[in-house]
């Protein structure tokens, strides 16, 4: 799901679905994921995670631990009255988020490229898949894509 400071792949409606999203959601992304984004996502509260203590940004909260974004991401949800925080990512991120997840907005890219970062591993057996939605790429697109929706069983 990366290579280098981006994606392997350049797929703007599924990135316009993953804006639309996420907004009016606090989002949670790891200090090298936001920094490849340029700065924070606008409309919605960007906390970024780091264990540099000296570490600054404009227009981020800064965490040095994932249950630290995490109470402050809930708190700003439920200051905005809104239901879900989120996490963008990248895969160190995710893989300390993926046991405190109920929900994944998982997007498939067909196709195999090659990059240099991957999601981490899990146990499809634990979700349940309560969205499936096939996308064809449109033009200027590398490729089809699907988006789903998986809920954590129980
Ligand atoms: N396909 C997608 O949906 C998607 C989404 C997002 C990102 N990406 C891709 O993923 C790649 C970046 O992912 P990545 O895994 O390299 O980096 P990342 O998860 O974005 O950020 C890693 C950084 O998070 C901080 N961190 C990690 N664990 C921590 C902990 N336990 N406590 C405090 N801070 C912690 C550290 O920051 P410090 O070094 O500052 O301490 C670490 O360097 C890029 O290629 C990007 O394009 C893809």
């Amino acid at each position: 799901m990366g290579k280098g400071d981006w994606l392997p792949w350049e797929i703007k409606s599924e990135f316009q679905y993953f804006k639309k999203t996420t907004l009016g959601h606090p989002i949670i992304f790891g200090r090298k994921t936001l920094e490849t984004l340029g700065g924070p996502l606008p409309k919605r509260e960007n906390i970024v995670v780091t264990r540099d203590t000296n570490y600054k940004t404009e227009g981020a909260v800064v965490k040095h631990t994932l249950e630290a974004a995490i109470t402050h991401a809930k708190a700003t949800a439920e200051r905005d009255g809104v239901e879900q925080v989120f996490v963008g990512g990248g895969a160190e991120i995710y893989a300390l988020a993926l046991p405190k997840a109920d929900r994944l907005y998982l997007t498939e890219i067909h196709l195999k490229p090659e990059g240099d970062t991957v999601f981490p591993p899990f146990d499809r057996s634990e979700w349940d898949e309560v969205k499936r939605e096939f996308h064809k790429a449109k033009e200027g697109e590398s490729a089809d894509y699907t988006i789903t929706v998986l809920e954590r069983k129980g």
